[in-house]
């Protein structure tokens, strides 16, 4: 359904969507350029975000804010299939200021030559395709993390951004920690605390039930379905909330592994300085204590073998024991990292700051502090350098795609039970210390894994300069979706 305020009013919608399908068959989604090349430095940026219920609405504060900075600037367009977010936020934000064009379809927001770049907060399965018409139709683009919903889409929009020569961040705003993190990274990296031994990522994040719906759920009538669908699949709603608790499901979401993990397996990653998908990974996990219409673990190991030093992540959805409302923590943090090294280790906590520690765990250094992230983009938008980015999209693809590999490993998986797992993982320490401690965490929340078992998944060995898994097609069939016309990502050579 159309709100009264879509930009779309003035083209027939047949005969647009039947453009757009042959042209997206052609791979290539042509709308009018912005021509970057002709824009002088104190020149407006008009920038226009991309779904806002939700992280979007801080897209839309985030450039609103440097705007009243002094920075030239400025939200010129929002774009919602759900009417009822839009007409709201475009009213307000049209409020004793210029007008705010509004639109629901990307396609009609891509065809405005005005529009400088787009902020993306929509679901993940949208993330790869907007992207890759926003580069094309010559906009910049700062992307949400994980900026893929699968490990090829994200491969995708780094080359359409090379190709065409696009600013493309990702919303991984922890990079943007320059004397903070980055200090933690640069002193790890010095050898400081001799040589890394390994990576810890930490999501443990409270993720209640979100109920069982029992039945076909209604589509709020104010969102265009098959917009929201785009790229994924069709089919009917089975939860009870369209919005948010999509990240649940493997059709449209990654789990907590790729949403709040996905900052602190990209904040490890940065510290290993590993540049590429680790040459092999399994996961282990669950959903466990309740059943609900979620599909994806809430509780999970993941072990990425990387040859200098592996990274395991853990994920935590429930609390430190049944009832209880505080999650686990680890050497003081909860959502964090931990880099265990030769002569001691490094703890990242939140999202800007870094405390080093010596071997008897005495606090011997801290650094603190982020930048905007926003305005991050906005300065490489201008300079045209894509080394000005703090998290250029090479580093939002790698990151996402561990994420995406270590639930491929488990999505393969068969259940087994404890003592299956704990013998089959039995060769790599650092694994077996962590579902130690992940057995414990279960036995707290009253999850019995003998009869509510946990899925191990095969380790699958992967060709990193490829990004192909090697000898295992079920797996290799897992690093791409399929499309549903006319939402195809493009392939891009
Ligand atoms: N960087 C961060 O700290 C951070 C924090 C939260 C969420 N996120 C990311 O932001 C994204 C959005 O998450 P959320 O929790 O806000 O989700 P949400 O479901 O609450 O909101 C998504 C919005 O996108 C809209 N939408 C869906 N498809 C669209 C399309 N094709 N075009 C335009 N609008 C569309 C929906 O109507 C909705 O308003 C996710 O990818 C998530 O991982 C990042």
């Amino acid at each position: 359904m159309q709100p009264a305020t879509d930009s779309n009013v003035g083209t027939p919608r047949r005969q647009f969507l039947k453009q757009a399908t042959a042209l997206t068959a052609g791979s290539v989604f042509y709308i009018a350029r912005t021509s970057w090349a002709q824009k002088s430095p104190g020149e407006t940026i008009n920038v226009a975000v991309v779904g806002f219920k939700g992280r979007g609405s801080s897209h839309i504060s985030g450039y609103a804010g440097l705007g009243k900075k002094g920075e030239a600037v400025r939200v010129a367009a929002l774009c919602d299939v759900d009417s009822s977010v839009l007409n709201k936020r475009a009213a307000e934000e049209s409020k004793g200021k210029e007008k705010v064009e509004a639109y629901t379809d990307i396609r009609k927001l891509l065809e405005n030559k005005d529009i400088d770049a787009v902020s993306i907060a929509t679901p993940n399965h949208w993330h790869a395709l907007a992207s890759i018409w926003a580069i094309q139709a010559g906009k910049d683009v700062y992307v949400e993390k994980p900026v893929s919903h699968c490990v090829w889409e994200g491969r995708q929009i780094v080359k359409a951004a090379r190709k065409h020569g696009k600013i493309v961040q990702t919303g991984t705003q922890a990079r943007s920690s320059r004397e903070g993190i980055f200090g933690g990274v640069k002193f790890v990296q010095s050898g400081a605390l001799g040589k890394i031994k390994l990576a810890r990522g930490l999501c443990y994040k409270r993720r209640d039930s979100i109920g069982l719906a029992g039945s076909v759920q209604e589509v709020p009538a104010t969102v265009d379905y098959d917009l929201w669908c785009g790229p994924g699949p069709k089919g009917d709603l089975t939860r009870k909330k369209l919005h948010y608790d999509w990240h649940w499901t493997w059709a449209y979401g990654n789990g907590d592994l790729g949403n709040q993990g996905i900052h602190q397996m990209d904040i490890a990653r940065w510290f290993l300085g590993e540049m590429a998908l680790a040459p092999a990974v399994w996961s282990v996990g669950g959903r466990l204590g309740y059943k609900d219409d979620g599909e994806t673990a809430n509780t999970q190991i993941v072990y990425q073998g990387y040859e200098k030093a592996p990274l395991i992540f853990e994920v935590r959805g429930l609390p430190q024991k049944k009832g209880a409302k505080d999650m686990d923590k680890l050497r003081g943090a909860g959502v964090g990292v931990i880099v265990e090294c030769e002569n001691g280790y490094v703890v990242v906590p939140n999202y800007n700051s870094a405390i080093a520690y010596d071997i008897s765990g005495k606090e011997i250094q801290k650094w603190q502090g982020a930048d905007d992230h926003f305005a991050n983009f906005i300065t490489a938008c201008r300079s045209r350098n894509i080394e000005d980015l703090h998290a250029d999209i090479l580093e939002g693809h790698l990151s996402s795609a561990l994420c995406h590999t270590g639930n491929i490993s488990y999505r393969l998986g068969e259940q087994k039970s404890p003592e299956a797992i704990a013998e089959e993982i039995k060769a790599q320490p650092f694994a077996e210390e962590a579902f130690g401690r992940m057995k414990e965490h279960l036995k707290l929340n009253e999850v019995d894994i003998s009869s509510d078992k946990l899925t191990l998944g095969p380790v699958l060995k992967m060709d990193p300069q490829a990004e192909r898994f090697i000898g295992n097609d079920k797996a290799d069939g897992m690093l791409k979706n399929k499309y549903r016309e006319p939402y195809v990502v493009p392939e891009i050579s």
